[in-house]
Parts: C-alpha cells; sequence; structure tokens
C-alpha cells in the first residue's frame, strides 16, 4: 500500500460530552466493533470517581491508566481508526481542549434525559471556532428523556449547530421499539440484549410499506411516518462537504450501554468523517500526504514512576511517516533528535513501531525536551500553530515550604507547566509566581506531584484574579499603553512564553478596562496573533 493510500485510510477522531453522558461505554462498544477487544468492561472510565476528588492516589491511578487509553486505535473495515481519549473531568478541561488540536474530526455524545450540559457547550464551542467536523450521538434511548424534536432545537440553539438527524427513534424508554436509519433506510429493532454483537436491521426504503405496522405497532408506526415527514420539512438533507466544513453536523441515537445504534454509528463515521485534514503553520498550509515529515506535541505525559522523571510526549503526525532511528528537527531548540522506541498505540497497549503515517499519534520519550506545542520536521523551520492556552479559572501564589528546595521547585513547576498542568505567570511588580488552573483539583495534584517527583514543597495563597486576559496594544509606545500599565501595575504577569497578560479581577474591570483603554485589545485565549 503507498504511503499516501496508508494516510487516506487513518480517521484520527475524539469522542467529547459532559461526565456520565456515555462516553467510556461508546468508546468501548466502538472498540468491541473494531474486534480491538473482546469484551465489555475492558475500558476504564479515566473519570475521577465521585467522592473521590480529593485522593491523590486516585488520581495518580487515574493517570496511568489514561496513559494507556490516551490513544486507542483499531482497524475497522479498511479504514485505521484513531480514537483520542478526552478527559471528562471539567478540572482537566485544558487538556481536553488541547487533545481537540490533535484530532481531524468528533463525536459529541449527550445523554437523551439530561440534553445539552455544561461541558458538552464548552467543549463543541472549541471545535466550533476550529471548524471540526462533529457528528452528535443521542444516547441512553433506552431510558426515559426529552423528546427528540425538543433535543434537536436544544442541540442547535445552545450548541449553535446546524443538525441533520440521520436516524430516529421508534419510541423510548420503556416504549423504545427501535431506530430508523435515515441514512442507511432501514430500522433496528431493539431487543434490550447488550451481549448481541451487531443488531438486525430490516430494510425499508419505504416507510409507507404496511409491513412497519406488524413490526412496530400501527400507534409507533403512524407516529414515526409523521416525524419523518417533518424531518425532512425541518432539517437540511445531509450534505457531506457541509459536514466536512464544520457546517452542518448528522445526529444519531441510540444506546451505547446496549450496544444499539452504534454500528449504524460507526459505519457512518467511517464513510463520512474526513482523513487527516491540512494543517496551517506560521509559514504556509502543510498537506497530510506531504513526503516530508511534520508533527507537533499535544500532550505530555509524565511516567507512573517517580523515580524515572521521564514523559511521554504525543506528537499528532501531520504529514508524511515519521520513522524510527531518523533524525528530525526539534525547531524551537534547533536541534536535531533521534528517537529509537517511538510508541505506536493499539486498543489498549502501546508498542514500538517502526514507521508511522501522518493521521497517527506516536509516543516519543521525553527527559524534558518538549513542550506542548512544539513543533518536529524533517528540517523545515516552522511552527505549526493552534494550541492555544485559555484563560484560567483559578488563581493562586505559589510559595516554597522548603527553602532548602528552591532550585528543585523551580524545576518542578517548570516541567509541570512544559505539561500543561497548569499555567504560570510572573508578575511583572515583583517576580511572584502566580498559578492559573482549570479546576481547583490541579493544585492538589500539583503539589503532590512536586512533592512525590521533584522533592519539593509548596503552599499556595489566594490570589485575586479573576481571568487572564492576553493583551496586545494597537501601539507600544502610544500614551494610553503606557497609562494602563501604569494603573494596572499589580495585576500584569507574563506567561510563560513571556506574553504580557493582565490578570483582571472581576468581569467589571475587563469591561472598564476595555473602555478606558481603547487601543489595549484583550484576548480570553493565547492564540490571538
Ligand atoms: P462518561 O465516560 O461519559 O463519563 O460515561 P460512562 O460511559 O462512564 O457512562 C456513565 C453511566 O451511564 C454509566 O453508568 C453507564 O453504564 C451509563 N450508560 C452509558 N450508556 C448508557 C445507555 O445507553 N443506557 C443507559 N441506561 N445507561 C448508559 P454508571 O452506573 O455510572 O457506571 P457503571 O457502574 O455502570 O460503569
Amino acid at each position: 500500500m503507498s504511503f499516501k493510500d496508508e494516510i487516506a485510510k487513518r480517521r484520527t477522531f475524539g469522542i467529547i460530552s459532559h461526565p456520565d453522558a456515555g462516553k467510556t461505554t461508546l468508546t468501548e462498544k466502538l472498540l468491541l466493533f473494531g474486534g480491538a477487544i473482546q469484551e465489555a468492561g475492558a475500558v476504564k472510565s479515566n473519570k475521577i470517581k465521585k467522592g473521590a476528588t480529593s485522593d491523590f492516589m486516585e488520581i495518580e491511578r487515574q493517570r496511568g491508566i489514561s496513559v494507556a487509553t490516551s490513544v486507542l486505535a483499531f482497524n475497522y473495515q479498511d479504514k485505521k481508526i484513531n480514537i483520542l481519549d478526552t478527559p471528562g473531568h471539567k478540572d482537566f478541561a485544558e487538556d481536553t481542549y488541547r487533545t481537540l488540536t490533535a484530532v481531524d474530526s468528533v463525536i459529541v455524545v449527550i445523554d437523551v434525559a439530561k440534553g445539552v450540559e455544561e461541558q458538552t457547550e464548552k467543549l463543541v464551542e472549541v471545535c466550533r471556532m476550529r471548524n471540526i467536523p462533529m457528528i452528535v450521538f443521542i444516547n441512553k434511548l433506552d431510558r426515559e428523556g426529552k423528546d427528540a424534536f425538543d433535543l434537536l432545537d436544544e442541540v442547535e440553539q445552545k450548541l449553535k449547530l446546524k443538525v441533520t438527524p440521520l436516524s430516529f427513534p421508534i419510541g423510548m424508554g420503556y416504549d423504545f421499539k427501535g431506530i430508523y436509519n435515515i441514512w442507511e433506510k432501514n430500522i433496528n429493532l431493539f431487543t434490550g440484549d447488550s451481549r448481541k454483537d451487531i443488531e438486525e436491521t430490516i430494510a425499508f426504503d419505504d416507510v409507507n410499506n404496511p409491513e412497519l405496522d406488524k413490526i412496530v405497532g400501527q400507534k409507533h408506526a403512524d407516529k414515526l411516518r409523521e416525524e419523518l415527514e417533518l424531518v425532512t420539512e425541518i432539517y437540511p438533507s445531509f450534505d457531506r462537504d457541509a459536514y466536512l466544513k464544520g457546517a452542518l453536523q448528522p445526529v444519531f441515537f441510540g444506546s451505547a450501554l446496549n450496544n444499539f445504534g452504534v454500528r449504524e454509528l460507526l459505519d457512518c463515521f467511517i464513510e463520512i468523517a474526513p482523513q487527516p485534514r491540512p494543517k496551517e503553520s506560521d509559514t504556509r498550509l502543510v498537506q497530510p500526504d506531504e513526503n516530508k515529515f511534520s508533527g507537533f506535541v499535544f500532550k505530555i505525559h509524565a511516567n507512573m514512576d517517580p523515580k524515572h522523571r521521564d514523559r511521554l510526549a504525543f506528537i499528532k503526525i501531520v504529514s508524511g511517516t515519521f520513522e524510527r532511528n531518523k533524525p528530525y528537527l526539534h525547531v524551537r531548540h534547533n536541534k536535531n533528535l533521534k528517537f529509537s522506541s517511538p510508541n505506536a498505540f493499539f486498543a489498549e497497549k502501546k508498542e514500538i513501531v517502526d514507521i508511522s503515517y501522518a493521521g497517527d499519534i506516536v509516543g516519543l520519550h521525553d527527559t524534558g525536551n518538549f513542550k506542548i506545542g512544539d513543533t518536529l520536521t524533517e528540517g523545515e523551520v516552522m511552527a505549526f500553530k493552534g494550541i492555544p492556552s485559555f484563560s484560567p479559572e483559578h488563581f493562586r501564589y505559589i510559595n516554597n515550604a522548603d527553602p532548602l528546595k528552591a532550585k528543585q521547585l523551580e524545576k518542578g513547576i517548570d516541567q509541570l507547566m512544559d505539561e500543561g498542568v497548569a499555567q504560570l505567570f510572573t508578575l511583572e511588580m515583583n517576580g511572584r509566581k502566580v498559578i492559573g488552573t482549570v479546576g481547583a483539583l490541579q493544585y492538589e495534584v500539583i503539589q503532590y506531584r512536586l512533592e512525590h517527583e521533584y522533592g519539593a514543597k509548596c503552599s499556595y495563597e489566594n490570589f485575586p484574579a479573576h481571568k487572564a486576559c492576553w493583551i496586545k496594544p494597537d501601539d507600544e509606545k502610544n500614551e494610553e499603553f503606557a497609562e494602563f500599565k501604569r494603573v494596572k501595575q499589580k495585576f500584569l504577569g507574563k506567561d510563560k512564553h513571556g506574553q504580557l497578560v493582565f490578570l483582571a479581577d472581576s468581569e467589571f474591570s475587563i469591561q472598564m478596562t476595555q473602555q478606558k483603554y481603547p487601543s489595549v485589545k484583550l484576548f480570553f485565549t493565547s492564540d490571538f496573533q
């Protein structure tokens, strides 16, 4: 198979959802279809179970699990599928945002009873901003939930998507009869038997066929006919180009737990989902089927064993092939590096491989060379764009609690920030360090890891910030910018890349600043250039 064919058969995607909507269950069922695992229960959820949020060992254990399930790869029909795992817990949302820079499409899982939840809104917004193609899977149809049309409305309004259902439920909860597959024009009857690998489907080119009444009962048959008519009236028909541009989102219904509607989703997915997509760098658009390798680091995972501080850097291959023992340019360090044991990921294990293709993820052992966003190439000097930092939601001063271990603390903080565990801001006024996180849980993780991996101790103190705003003045030299810097002195810091950040203490203060200093532009993510 030519290397272009290898690339064309890859489908790299992420599954996103609010915790408990069924992401883990769906992932597992997809793996079952791919023959990658033999039985249900093999994929462990990487979420932190309720009530254990402050249990460090639990966090550590979870981290171990999530290394193993970071990328789940399997073959299905003639496609190579790479599922990139995204942490469900909201405190690790930033990790998920970054993973979304490495996917070519996503599946959004929504709970039929709960509808669109907070975390889904945030994650979909990130995908929407990047025009990532999305398929929506409405899960748990075996339970009583919201009316299908109400849910489609909710998805359109809350997630600001344009949907087109490609399947439609017949009944729901106790009365759930099955699903009409608009895409394949057949009916899948629900038996509630999760042990079945593949449900039997009945072809139904024409829903007006009286056979339908016999199969699902007249009441359900009539209702389905009415609903399908409404679907054709209200929603646009599926258009692959629009889907690929992120302008139209197909919707499927099913029950992951019962393995119902999952095959339909997967079959449609491999037909419509994009192969590896081109990616913008600071100099040009890079095409996946270019001969030369390029890729970027989107995730860094610390080793579980504190005695070995090496880490695994996850690289998304953007173009060409990645080969073992071949020298590649680490662009930021302007240094050639060779990797003797690149890991590729299969269902639940990782293995050393000689060659990987655009669309794949390789895990490289790293002793501190990499940071999130780094680019590797076959010699070309360029950097991939688009691993933004989002404004943290919590801010605390970090203090050294053991004066003899200042160096260790510094090194630990530096490396943890490279991994993207949290963000560090150094205050302009006095050089004090402020750590910003998406969730309070990270402070405990940082403290624990600093102590166990670096032998350093830290304490925290509240810093009264509400949001980090990256700053770009229209003119560095104008009076307005100088005044802004003078007045806001106490709230200015530099992020890890040396960019100036305004740590605003309230929404009100952000608004006032925007009014008072209109030439100083505020941005809520770091990739505004
Ligand atoms: P997550 O990764 O999105 O957080 O969700 P996960 O798959 O862990 O599913 C959350 C809960 O929802 C699980 O139950 C799971 O069994 C259940 N679930 C998933 N899909 C369906 C479905 O189609 N129908 C029904 N009725 N339930 C579904 P749990 O009790 O929290 O966990 P567990 O002890 O069963 O693992």
